[in-house]
């Protein structure tokens, strides 16, 4: 079967910043079936391509001249279950709070403090997704894949393959462009082990009356009050979640900076170097709650910028700019935005 192609697309509805752009060619891809007639098709081959999940971690800067494929393959299946341990797939276009929410019915555990992190199953491995100190490789098995260059040709990545870092992985770095992630296979258990030492999680738990031992769902429905409270709604305010990454510098430059800055908020690494609070950094540099136009810095959590109406993509992005030279002005730190901008 062949994928219809669609000219001209709107894609305000499918980039959380709300960017109202065009695609020149645009079609989803809802069935395997499909992806060989859709490689070869002249759309494809004639590029740019853009494959797209939530849109959640994107900011459109202009019309997209090429081909946008709206990933949109559904499906969850359990591969094996020992009584403990569960593995499930899950397909790259179901929605990843949904599929956490039914992970969580199901009583399996592991993915409860990424609860609400806007997007598709699909795009969790690509910038390994974290949130509450956990992050998507923790509980990571499998990721399936088609090979673009072999006509769509299966391949199985192990969690080792996928060399996962802080926002990063092998689908940013050598794999680019190269591999479409099809499905995503998760270890999950059903005996529960909280992780609960992060910021306000164990607060929140006690607000919620959980006591000392909450149970999965718990931990889910803590962090998703947390994240409401701080963190812009997309569906009515645009935006694309943490603007930036946190940065990571050398212990001499952390150290250097506490002496001047004792309450940065920082984060001791395994390999020596220090992880830095972008937001605190960003606050404290008075930018919190700026606006410029409808393009502002989110007045509850300066990491995020946020898109008051009808700021454009290029607006947003000065106001991005204008973020990273008030720091690297005060701080000397070098900022990098996390969404891809295009
Ligand atoms: N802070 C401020 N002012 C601010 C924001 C933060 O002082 O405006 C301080 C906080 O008080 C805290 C520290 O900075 O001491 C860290 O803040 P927070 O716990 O809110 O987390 P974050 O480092 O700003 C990261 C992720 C979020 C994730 C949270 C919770 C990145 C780039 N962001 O933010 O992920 O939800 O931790 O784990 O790593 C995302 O990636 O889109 C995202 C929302």
């Amino acid at each position: 079967m062949n994928p219809v192609i669609h000219p001209n697309y709107p894609l305000r509805e499918l980039n959380t910043f709300g960017m109202p752009v065009h695609a020149a060619n645009f079609c989803v891809l809802a069935d395997l079936a499909e992806l060989p007639a859709l490689l070869a098709s002249a759309a494809f081959r004639h590029g740019p391509v853009l494959w797209l999940g939530g849109g959640s971690n994107l900011l459109f800067t202009r019309d997209y001249p090429g081909l946008v494929i709206k990933v949109a393959l559904k499906g969850i299946r359990v591969l094996a279950d020992d009584g403990d341990n569960v593995l499930v797939e899950a397909a790259a276009g179901e929605n990843w709070h949904d599929f956490v929410q039914y992970t969580l019915t199901q009583g399996w555990s592991g993915l409860e403090n990424l609860s609400l992190i806007p997007g598709t199953v699909g795009a969790s491995p690509i910038q390994n997704i974290g949130a509450y100190g956990v992050e998507v490789k923790d509980h990571l098995a499998q990721v399936v894949c088609a090979d673009l260059q072999q006509a769509g040709r299966e391949v199985v990545l192990d969690n080792a393959d996928c060399h996962f870092a802080y926002r990063d992985s092998v689908f940013k770095q050598a794999l680019a462009g190269r591999l479409l992630v099809t499905a995503v296979r998760f270890r999950l258990q059903r005996s529960f082990r909280p992780r609960i030492g992060y910021g306000d999680i164990q607060q929140q738990l006690q607000a919620m009356g959980a006591g000392d031992a909450p149970s999965a769902q718990q931990v889910s429905a803590a962090v998703i009050a947390i994240r409401q409270s701080k963190l812009p709604n997309p569906a009515e305010l645009g935006n694309a979640g943490s603007f930036f990454k946190n940065p990571v510098v050398s212990q001499r430059e952390a150290g250097a900076l506490l002496a001047r800055f004792p309450a940065l908020p920082h984060y001791p690494q395994p390999d020596g170097s220090v992880k830095l609070a972008a937001g605190w950094l960003i606050d404290q540099a008075g930018l919190k709650g700026y606006r410029d136009g409808d393009a502002g810095v989110h007045a509850r959590q300066a990491l995020v910028l946020v898109n008051y109406g009808h700021a454009s993509g290029s607006q947003m992005w000065a106001l991005a700019q204008k973020v990273r030279d008030t720091v690297r002005a005060r701080y000397g730190v070098e900022l990098e935005p996390e969404p891809i901008v295009l």
